[in-house]
């Protein structure tokens, strides 16, 4: 068979794994032949390609990024789009597209779906919140890196007797805010599922501080809702597929913070830090599993479907149930890190 691929959206760690993963198992296992598209859906609309082949994805697993570069093209947005990507499927001659990314990018292979494109998808979102998978390759990555970084906070945090606000990504959902935030330590962990309640933040602080502790880790994902309402914005501008570039949350909360518990407080926003670079072990067998499963799941006929991982099993679901709704945090983790935290009226 001739598969396409392609990588849409920010890019995260495990990326590669999964290219070589579904091109070694298709050429090896199937004697399929590979097309891989530049830069997301851009590269299907201007059909930029590049071989994907044994050679070209050689020397790849470990290393972040993408060799096939990424995008956040939105195919609805662009006039004629559809059709400028139905005239490249048609000219690659390809029996099946395999596409690499969150909610925005399998948007358009669920539309390409209906005219009549076999894909495949692969759930990718360093965010961790795409509906019907437990766990999105990258996302161990971006924690193992956001708790390294709040561990080494810990130390000139004490060292000035500081409280130490600390941004991490997470749109709509707080995975990655409450994994490192436990993982990590932190003294107060902000996610979007919850509004901000800054009296709990500084009550929070204010204990530990009158318990011999004079410095705090603070985690907020990005998302996290200010407490006059609304999220933290870099400036106004929404990219292709309408989401507004968060930033700043947590220098607002620190300059909040300090001025009602006087503690000196900073901020920290780890921001692109934490998608760049190698994967962990974990992402890279995440993102192998998932690649020789999109390929087999092209050979097995099933399109229109996203693999996913069931606990310790790899699946696949509806591409329409996986961007349905955003998978956010639940109350068990929820209540592990209140479970941690001195309940209220503790003195
Ligand atoms: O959607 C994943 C994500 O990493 C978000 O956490 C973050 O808000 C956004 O992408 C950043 O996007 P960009 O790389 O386009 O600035």
């Amino acid at each position: 068979m001739r598969v396409g691929m392609l990588t849409g959206g920010g890019d995260c760690p495990g990326l590669n794994a999964v290219i070589r993963g579904a091109v070694r198992k298709g050429i090896l296992h199937h004697g399929d032949e590979f097309v891989g598209f530049m830069e997301g859906w851009r590269g299907v609309i201007e059909n930029t390609t590049m071989p994907l082949n044994l050679e070209t994805t050689s020397g790849i697993l470990h290393r972040g990024g993408t060799i096939l570069r990424s995008s956040r093209t939105n195919v609805k947005k662009i006039p004629g789009g559809f059709e400028k990507c139905l005239e490249t499927i048609e000219k690659n001659k390809l029996d099946a597209l395999i596409a690499l990314g969150g909610d925005d990018t399998q948007s358009i292979s669920l539309a390409l779906s209906e005219r009549g494109v076999k894909c495949v998808g692969v759930p990718k979102t360093i965010d961790n919140d795409l509906s019907g998978t437990d766990q999105c390759f990258g996302f161990d990555t971006a924690v193992s890196i956001a708790t390294e970084a709040i561990d080494r906070l810990h130390s000139t945090a004490e060292s000035h007797n500081r409280v130490l606000v600390v941004e991490v990504m997470g749109r709509d959902a707080g995975w990655i805010a409450i994994t490192s935030g436990i993982a990590g330590g932190a003294d107060a962990i902000l996610v979007p599922e919850l509004p901000i309640d800054l009296d709990e933040v500084c009550r929070l602080l204010k204990y530990r501080h009158d318990h011999g502790k004079k410095f705090s880790i603070v985690v907020v994902a990005e998302g996290a809702h200010l407490p006059a309402g609304g999220q933290s914005t870099h400036d106004t501008s929404l990219d292709a597929f309408g989401h507004a570039r968060l930033s700043g949350v947590a220098q607002a909360l620190a300059e909040e913070i300090e001025k009602r518990t006087k503690y000196e407080t900073r901020s920290v926003n780890l921001g692109h830090t934490q998608r760049g670079g190698t994967p962990t072990a974990y992402d890279r067998m995440l993102a192998t599993r998932y690649g020789v499963a999109a390929i087999d799941l092209v050979h097995q006929g099933k399109f229109g479907r996203l693999v996913v991982l069931k606990g310790t099993q790899i699946s696949d679901i509806p591409l329409a149930d996986a961007i349905a709704k955003t998978r956010t945090v639940g109350e068990d983790l929820l209540e592990v890190m209140r479970s941690l935290q001195p309940p209220v009226g503790a003195v």
